[in-house]
């Protein structure tokens, strides 16, 4: 059996997360701008997000593991190694373009089935055209799901994204990707990468306090791809790693939907 890169981070439970150090980095580098016309992007929100802020190349081109390690560990405060897997899948599949096997450009990771899969969140489906931006359409439906324009200031349980709600919603998604796509491709690697991905945005916007990921934090993440530095986020002080991240992935195929 072939496990999909997503499903080893659904499936992880335990991993050596080495600890990570602490990087200070200068703001105004990290200040957000969107891509240009000759930047390089990927279907994945948490990579675009990283180079949209200058801790992966603007550009979006020749990457590398160690820039990868230092960009996560600055963008979110994970442990530098605790997402290798996903980048080393990437390597394995031999997306690569860049003409270094040991590098990628984000739209290296565009090629469908390989890692990318239908039913995405805030992405269209392969054979429904565009499916690899931004879909404000798709990504409408998974919002009201998620309640996130419902959030009422003065409500404080109206804040957040649980992992019940976000776990149906992403459901609910696929449900209605299936109905939509009769050439839906219901692979492993959708069936596992799809409550995989749930569980990384929430563990990459996770709230420690509330236990749950704030939704104008998940609206900047996607709808922006923008750390949400104006609505109150600072990379946390607690480091995020393997083990959170397959806490959060255990909890939400938990969810009954
Ligand atoms: C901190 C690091 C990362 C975060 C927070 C992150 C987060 C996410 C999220 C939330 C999605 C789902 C998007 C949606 O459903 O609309 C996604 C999709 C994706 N990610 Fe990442 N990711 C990270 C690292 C990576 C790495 C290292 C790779 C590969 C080198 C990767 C490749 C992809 C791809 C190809 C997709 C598209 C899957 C689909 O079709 O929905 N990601 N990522
Ligand atoms: C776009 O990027 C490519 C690859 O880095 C480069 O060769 C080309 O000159 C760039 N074009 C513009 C208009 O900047
Ligand atoms: C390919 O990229 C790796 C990682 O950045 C680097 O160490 C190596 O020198 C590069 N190889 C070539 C031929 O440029
Ligand atoms: C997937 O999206 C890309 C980008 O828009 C597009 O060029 C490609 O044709 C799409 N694939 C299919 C099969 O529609
Ligand atoms: C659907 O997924 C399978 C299994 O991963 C893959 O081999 C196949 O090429 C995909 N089908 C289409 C139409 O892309």
């Amino acid at each position: 059996m072939k496990l999909s890169l997503f499903a080893q981070s659904a499936l992880l439970t335990v991993a050596a997360a080495l600890p990570g150090r602490w990087h200070d980095h200068d703001h105004e580098r990290h200040e957000w701008r969107p891509a240009g016309p000759n930047d390089s992007r990927s279907p994945c929100p948490g990579l675009n997000v990283m180079a949209n802020h200058g801790y992966l190349p603007r550009s979006g081109r020749d990457i590398d593991l160690a820039t990868f390690r230092n960009a996560i560990a600055g963008a979110y405060n994970y442990a530098p190694k605790s997402l290798d897997f996903a980048f080393q899948k990437a390597i394995d599949l031999k997306l690569s373009t860049t003409g270094n096997a040991s590098t990628i450009h984000l739209s290296d990771l565009n090629v469908h089935d390989a890692i990318e899969f239908d039913g995405s969140l805030s992405r269209s489906d392969y054979n429904l055209g565009d499916n690899h931006s931004f879909d404000p359409e798709v990504w409408g439906g998974v919002a009201e799901s998620l309640g996130l324009y419902d959030a009422a200031p003065d409500n404080e349980d109206d804040l957040y994204v649980t992992i019940e709600v976000a776990a149906k919603a992403r459901a609910k998604r696929v449900a209605e990707a299936m109905a939509l796509n009769p050439r839906f491709n219901a692979s492993e690697n959708q069936m596992m990468g799809s409550p995989g991905t749930t569980a990384l945005y929430l563990t990459t916007m996770w709230d420690y306090d509330a236990g749950a990921a704030p939704k104008a934090w998940v609206r900047a993440f996607f709808e922006e791809e923008r750390l949400p530095f104006l609505e109150g986020y600072r990379a946390p002080k607690t480091q995020k790693d393997a083990n959170l991240l397959g806490a959060i992935s255990k909890a939400v195929l938990a969810v009954k939907v």
